[in-house]
């Protein structure tokens, strides 16, 4: 048990510049501002194979992938939308997740479309977490016509957008701390 709140930033896309990527950092800003430690899981620095791949098993950036979830107790999860689904990589990421890292510990979501706001993403995250017995916090966050989103110093344009990432994450700080693990 801990008093400390230690939280994991997964994107459902590559690359630093991905707007996954750049909306789960400013989402650990956030939650680093109200004193929590954050990792952020830089896909292209420690790639995850696809589960099952040969080798996969064996993978010393799975293993460390699996150790930090098990260290962490909140999660921010940010996946585009693709066909009205969560990416393969975010899938991919999950799959990589079990019970005994991460079950009893607090979730946010997050997605982001090319078009127009709906929770398809957001909710198949929502079952996936069920499943590997995270528990998913009500809160959570679709971000439409993505490529409008961010100014070109990589902050939100939206103030109400803004408001409710503020909003989302402090409800994931406290339960964390409520479930305390
Ligand atoms: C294969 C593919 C499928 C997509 N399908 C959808 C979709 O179903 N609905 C939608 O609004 N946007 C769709 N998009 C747009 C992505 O959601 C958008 O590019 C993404 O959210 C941007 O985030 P990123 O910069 O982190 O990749 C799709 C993009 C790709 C590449």
């Amino acid at each position: 048990m801990t008093d400390k709140v230690k939280g994991m930033g997964i994107s459902g896309s590559y690359g630093n510049e991905s707007n996954n990527s750049k909306l789960v950092k400013l989402g650990l800003e956030v939650l680093s501002n109200l004193g929590a430690e954050t990792y952020f899981w830089d896909l292209n620095e420690k790639p995850l194979p696809l589960v099952g791949e040969e080798g996969s098993w064996e993978n010393k950036n799975v293993a460390e992938f699996q150790n930090l979830a098990t260290e962490v107790n909140a999660y921010l999860l940010s996946s585009p939308e693709y066909h009205g689904c969560m990416s393969g990589v975010m899938k991919n990421q999950l799959d990589w997740i079990y019970n005994k890292h991460v079950g009893g510990k607090a979730f946010a979501l997050m997605s982001t479309l090319g078009g127009q706001s709906n929770s398809n993403t957001l909710n198949q995250m929502r079952i996936a977490v069920r499943w590997i017995h995270g528990w998913a916090i009500p809160e959570q966050i679709a971000v439409p016509n993505i490529k409008e989103a961010f100014n070109d110093d990589g902050l939100l344009n939206d103030e109400k957008l803004i408001e409710r990432l503020e909003n989302t994450m402090k409800a994931l700080f406290d339960a964390a701390l409520m479930l305390k693990k």
